[in-house]
């Protein structure tokens, strides 16, 4: 397919015809997401493909307890908020449940240009935290992963939902991995997740703002 129809026909796909990935695929679609560019060429991902559905709903599941713990405390506080949140749960997260392909996305800290120096100058921690995660170039890092991931996947005919909906639950879909399949990796942390699989027909996307609203050039 031609890299334009790619960007234009993309979108988040959460929901999925009951149709196998085949290995080869996962392989060949991560070696692409694992050629993006990185700050100072850290590459700074690992990508755990999950096709075992028993493993997909037990992650969905402590997924789910920690949302109804956090519901819970809301309800107290602001009950409509409360009911959103598990609402949101159950459409926009809990779908990745029954994904053909569930790819949790681990990072490392990235040690950006200038903190080394801005540290040894005695630099503020305000400004220190700006460079790391207001700025983030380590996950501008794994942002660009995610995209070739997800421009790779659709050239092969499947569709993909980034998932960032679960990082309430990282430590305990970390645990879970490293308990189920004894998944961990010095420095890592789960960032992210992407779910997978042929697209079913007609979903619908919300509409980009149009190029003069994000756009300003300068001759
Ligand atoms: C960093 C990031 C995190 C996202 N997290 C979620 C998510 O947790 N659940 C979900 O359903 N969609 C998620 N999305 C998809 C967005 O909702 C979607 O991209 C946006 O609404 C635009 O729709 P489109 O992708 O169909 O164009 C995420 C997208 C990005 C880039």
């Amino acid at each position: 397919m031609e890299l334009k129809e790619i960007i234009e026909i993309r979108q988040s796909i959460r929901k999925y015809k009951d149709v196998d990935v085949p290995e080869e695929d996962i392989k060949e679609i991560v070696a692409a997401a694992a050629k993006a560019p990185s700050g100072k060429n850290i590459q700074n991902w690992h990508f755990v493909a999950i096709k075992n559905d028993e493993l997909k709903v037990k992650i969905a599941d402590a997924v789910g307890v920690k949302n109804e713990e956090i519901a819970v405390r809301m309800d107290k506080v602001d009950e409509v908020q409360g009911e959103r949140f598990r609402k949101f749960y159950k459409h926009f997260t809990r779908f990745f449940a029954t994904a053909p392909v569930l790819t949790v996305v681990y990072s490392k800290v990235y040690t950006p240009s200038g903190y080394n120096e801005l540290s040894l100058v005695g630099g503020a921690e305000k400004e220190l935290w700006d460079l790391v995660d207001y700025r983030s170039p380590g996950m501008q890092s794994v942002g660009a992963a995610m995209e070739n991931y997800t421009l790779a996947a659709i050239d092969k005919g499947y569709g993909t939902c980034w998932i960032t909906s679960a990082n309430y639950a990282a430590k305990e879909i970390e645990a879970l991995l490293k308990e189920e399949i004894g998944f961990e990796k010095e420095g890592y942390f789960m960032a992210c997740m992407i779910s997978m699989g042929v697209p079913e027909e007609d979903q619908k996307s919300p509409k980009k703002k149009p190029v003069e609203d994000v756009y300003t050039f300068i001759e």
